[in-house]
């Protein structure tokens, strides 16, 4: 059980969890399109296992007993993203109805159930038909994206509690287009420098099409690491510099402030868009929130690997099942960091949470989930404006490139039977959300 209270966060503070589409929907139903998830996870090699989301927790059917069991946790919200591909399987033009609809039921159900729909947008799952076309390579990508907003905004605009264009702009463009490990598996730096900016640019347009459309509390999701030198030297502590800009400056200074790190547009000179600078004003429109997704630190060392410009290394910390350091203390550092910094807007912790071997009983993950709500206390007292957490995530699901063998749910899944089993930090969200209501 749960040490803190859920007193302690005042009234208005909103407990969630989240999940992605591809990771938990499953299957190319009702007129879906491929996505790059689809492709990716197809070509031998690139997912341990060979796994795909074909199947995944088959929640396209099973999502009356997902949102039952948000509710009976005792949560006030509950964000899900929405497959680009099943509303639009060419990424642009046709309309697939049995997507639509599918959003529909699944909003109402959780409006039915008294949790605040958070929808996402982008949760990686990119129509194959745009990655053909160069997908976040090609500038065209704002329109496109900018376009399926306003369908999002029209369909369904009227019935978010919050709306956030992209989860983790930095994953969509370093993770993909440089690092080579998630789709569509380039390590290209033209690629991805390309990819750094289209994904902040498609962000803003898509914000002035949902504010078109009248859909309020608009944000983005970014991923951010608490960066760390490994040493004192001035080698990694330059190392270190370098990773934070590569990882969080980017998109805080991108986003909040219309402006890159300059090593970085150094760096990438040669490969940025032609007038990039000009997008500035869009890329940094005003947003309503922002969302925070934290797992743990990033600790730099100078590289010597000549394929990277910088390098990590392990830590001596307590490990989660994934290798991921565990390090609450770097989720209070980097809420202040933002708070202080960048923004007085609204922060939310959008995803927060750890993998661990299979099994029901995950005491390790309780202290987990307990050490970080305390560690959002603390940055709250420090004067960061959190209004907000979501665990990462309801459900084992498909961990992307490491396939179904990292879980990070609060419920157990057993991908034969498709069967749910609350596990013991189900049981603390429960315990601390029922008791204090
Ligand atoms: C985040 C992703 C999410 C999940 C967690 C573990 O980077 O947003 O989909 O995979 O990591």
């Amino acid at each position: 059980m749960f040490t803190i209270n859920r007193r302690d966060f005042g009234s208005d503070f909103t407990f969630g969890v989240a999940t992605a589409a591809y990771q938990i929907e499953g299957g190319q139903l009702d007129g879906r399109g491929s996505s790059i998830w689809d492709t990716f996870s197809a070509t031998p090699g690139n997912v341990k296992n060979g796994d795909t989301g074909a199947d995944a927790c088959n929640h396209y059917e099973l999502w009356p007993q997902d949102l039952d069991l948000i509710r009976d946790g005792g949560f006030d919200a509950y964000r899900f993203s929405i497959a680009w591909p099943r509303l639009l399987p060419e990424g642009t033009g046709a309309v697939n109805q049995a997507g639509i609809d599918f959003y529909d039921r699944l909003i109402d159900g959780m409006l039915e159930r008294g949790l605040k729909p958070y929808a996402t947008l982008y949760h990686w799952d990119l129509p194959s038909a745009l990655q053909d076309r160069g997908g976040w390579m090609n500038r065209d990508i704002a329109n496109w994206f900018g376009d399926y907003a306003t369908l999002v905004g029209e369909k369904f605009g009227d019935r978010l509690a919050a709306t956030a264009t992209i989860n983790e702009p930095w994953c969509v463009a370093f993770l993909s287009h440089f690092l080579g490990i998630h789709a569509p598996g380039y390590r290209d730096l033209r690629a991805a420098a390309r990819a750094m900016h289209h994904v902040l640019f498609a962000h803003g347009t898509a914000i002035d099409a949902l504010r078109a459309t009248g859909t309020k509390n608009l944000g983005i999701v970014l991923n951010l690491e608490k960066s760390e030198p490994a040493s004192d030297s001035e080698a990694d502590k330059s190392a270190c510099n370098f990773g934070d800009a590569l990882f969080n400056r980017w998109y805080l200074g991108g986003v909040l402030k219309g402006q890159y790190p300059a090593e970085l547009t150094e760096w990438l000179a040669p490969y940025l868009p032609e007038n990039y600078e000009a997008d500035m004003a869009v890329v940094s429109r005003p947003l309503d929130w922002l969302g925070i997704n934290y797992y743990t630190r990033g600790l730099y060392k100078a590289s010597n690997d000549p394929r990277r410009p910088v390098e990590q290394v392990a830590g001596d910390l307590e490990k989660t099942d994934i290798g991921w350091e565990i390090y609450p203390k770097g989720l209070s550092d980097l809420l202040v960091r933002v708070a202080t910094e960048y923004t007085k807007i609204p922060l939310y912790v959008t995803e927060n949470g750890m993998a661990e071997v299979e099994g029901e009983d995950d005491p390790r993950r309780v202290r987990y989930y307990d050490d970080h709500l305390k560690a959002v206390l603390a940055a709250r007292e420090a004067g960061a404006d959190v209004r907000g957490y979501f665990a990462w995530s309801l459900l084992d699901n498909y961990e992307w490139a490491e396939g179904y063998n990292k879980r990070f749910g609060l419920v157990h899944v057993d991908y034969q039977t498709q069967e749910r089993t609350p596990k013991a930090s189900y049981r603390s969200f429960q315990g601390m959300l029922h008791n204090t209501r």
